[in-house]
């Protein structure tokens, strides 16, 4: 069957290194696409192009824009329209040499669709390493140096392929759409472990010996910490769940985050966690108050809880204005796992 032309989306781009201004799918959460839309149009340069589904959007975004709102994005470097879905068509298609000379070193494909397809991705996969000429051998899920997006739109007339190659950071999460796999664990005392989960999954060199957690009950942060060699000082009104307060490696401070801090001389942390339920701006000015007590390098993981409603991005703004007269922000989104929320992981 003759295949229609590609369609056109500007430029193929020449290195792994994005340049300025590209063409990107992006997803987010539906609940706050209107947040993301809003942070778009305040950006100069960015802009939004085609909503696809819900979830997923094309936008032109500018090398230095840093939405709260987007869980994941690729750059469209190529895309397709096949007339058929069939397995047989699509898996003998390939990008050409151009695209495929820049998936270096070790490579996963991250393949999402809008509806589900006839056939499955796994099946996929070793038909298209033979059309791009790729080697199986060089397939690393975990820790890839270069990934290969594909996203697959089926309409009901046909069938749209937006396909991309960029490093995992580019991508911004490790997951395609940002929808975060990681499990729950059978040992989990709370919800809010699966936050902590994923934000660690964005700073890999995070090392040390101490930590801090604020606002730590019932446990699940500081168990997670624990269970990654750190001595914990939980701190928390709240009592900690039995299971976590017996950890030989736990010490639970139980008080306010302000009455410890008074108490406190001259312990240096390598990590500071802080999941408090508390107004962000009064969260990010409180952890200018705990800088002097993490080392230097040493890493914030905090969440921002949003009021609901427009003045969540100013708010988010706000603090996040604020910690950077201290911090050094890394990453200030909103997860997989986030509701209301912004992960800020930040560096001193
Ligand atoms: C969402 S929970 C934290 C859940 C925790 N990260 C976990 O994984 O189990 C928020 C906690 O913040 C605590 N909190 C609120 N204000 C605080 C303050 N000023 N100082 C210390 N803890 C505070 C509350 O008592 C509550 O237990």
């Amino acid at each position: 069957m003759a295949k229609k032309e590609p369609l056109a989306l500007g430029p193929i781009f020449s290195a792994l290194t994005i340049q300025q201004e590209i063409k990107v799918l992006c997803s987010y959460s539906p609940d706050f696409k209107t947040l993301f839309q809003k942070e778009i149009a305040d950006f100069e340069g960015a802009e939004w192009l085609h909503e696809l589904d819900e979830g997923t959007a094309i936008c032109r975004w500018p090398e230095d824009f840093r939405p709260f709102f987007c869980r994941h994005r690729f750059p469209i470097q190529v895309s397709r329209m096949f007339e058929s879905s069939e397995l047989q068509e699509v898996g003998a298609w390939s990008p050409g040499s151009h695209l495929v000379d820049r998936v270096k070193g070790l490579f996963s494909f991250q393949l999402a669709a809008n509806r589900r397809l006839p056939w499955s991705f796994g099946s996929l996969v070793p038909l298209w390493l033979d059309a791009f000429g790729l080697s199986g051998e060089r397939m690393e899920k975990r820790r890839p140096e270069t990934v290969v997006s594909a996203y697959f739109h089926q309409s009901s007339t046909e069938l749209t392929l937006y396909l991309g190659v960029s490093s995992p950071h580019w991508n911004l999460s490790p997951w395609m759409r940002g929808e975060c796999r990681i499990p729950r664990a059978k040992t989990s005392v709370s919800r809010a472990e699966q936050k902590l989960l994923e934000a660690l999954e964005l700073c890999p060199r995070l090392g040390g010996r101490r930590a801090l957690d604020l606002g730590a009950a019932p446990g699940g942060w500081t168990r997670i910490l624990a269970e990654r060699g750190f001595q914990v000082d939980a701190v928390d009104p709240a009592e900690l769940d039995p299971r976590v307060a017996a950890l030989p490696e736990v010490r639970h401070h139980a008080t306010t985050a302000g009455v410890f801090l008074e108490q406190q001389k001259g312990i240096a942390y390598q990590v500071m966690v802080c999941d408090m339920k508390m107004e962000p701006v009064m969260a990010s000015r409180l952890m200018l108050e705990f800088a002097p007590l993490l080392d230097q390098h040493g890493w914030l993981i905090l969440t921002l809880k949003l009021p609901k409603g427009p003045s969540a991005l100013k708010v988010a703004r706000e603090s996040l204005e604020s910690l950077s007269s201290s911090f050094q922000i890394i990453q200030a989104r909103q997860l997989f796992f986030n509701r209301n929320e912004v992960t800020v992981i930040a560096r001193k």
